[in-house]
């Protein structure tokens, strides 16, 4: 018998050497990325949220907005053509958690930044219908009455500064006034606005 066929007769074997084999296989890709810069640092000139910024992101979780959008543009010309340029690394390396997502029932927001006004996104997520008539996303008029207090916008920020997220002194000691006030639907579209524009759109 050879030692193939023992391997194939003994399924518990078999099965450990799988899990070796692929395991070989998954930490010679994995493991190089830990130590490549293009992975690991920030594209140029990106900066961090700003706390309104930040809170928007938060309400963006909250609401599960993630769970029809995702923040990926992959390499794909489709996607390219449609999005804009493709999403890089350095683009989420300050996303704590990273919300790309897996499912489009929505397009795709990595690159939606700057796409509409400010007065549209307001509008749209009033309700969506009143912009896009034939739109399926559900509407979230609450956004426009809660009132942000800030009282955890600098726990927040601190938090994420020990994750390496480059907040100053300064932004956290501000972080309550930036957002106090504020409402919701100021938050969630001030994050959007920002999404994806540390890189050039090239569309
Ligand atoms: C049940 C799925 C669903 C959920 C949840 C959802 N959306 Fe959508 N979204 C859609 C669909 C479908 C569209 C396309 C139709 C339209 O523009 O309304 C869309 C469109 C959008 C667009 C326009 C994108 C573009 O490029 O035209 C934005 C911005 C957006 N959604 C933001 C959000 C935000 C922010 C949340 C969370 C508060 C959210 N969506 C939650 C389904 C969803």
């Amino acid at each position: 018998m050879s030692k193939h066929d023992i391997i194939e007769k003994n399924i518990g074997l078999m099965t450990i050497l799988m899990v070796i084999a692929v395991s070989i296989g998954g930490l010679v890709q994995i493991v190089p990325l830990f130590f490549q810069d293009v992975v690991n640092e920030p594209v140029e000139g990106m900066k961090p949220y700003t706390a309104l910024q930040l809170e928007g992101r938060d309400i963006y979780i909250r609401e599960g907005c993630v769970g029809c959008h995702s923040q990926m543009v992959r390499p794909f010309r489709a996607e390219t053509e449609r999005y804009g340029h493709y999403s890089v690394a350095g683009e989420s390396v300050w996303d704590h958690p990273f919300l790309w997502g897996s499912k489009r029932t929505g397009p795709d927001l990595a690159r939606v930044g700057g796409r509409y006004s400010d007065d549209w996104q307001r509008a749209h997520l009033y309700n969506p219908r009143n912009v896009v008539p034939e739109s399926k996303m559900p509407a979230y008029p609450w956004l426009v009455e809660n009132k942000l207090d800030g009282r955890h916008t600098a726990d927040k920020m601190s938090a994420l500064r020990t994750l390496g997220v480059p907040y100053t002194d300064d932004d956290i000691a501000a972080a309550r006034d930036a957002v106090k006030g504020k409402t919701e639907m100021d938050a969630i579209v001030a994050y959007l606005q920002v999404l994806g524009t540390s890189i050039k759109n090239t569309r």
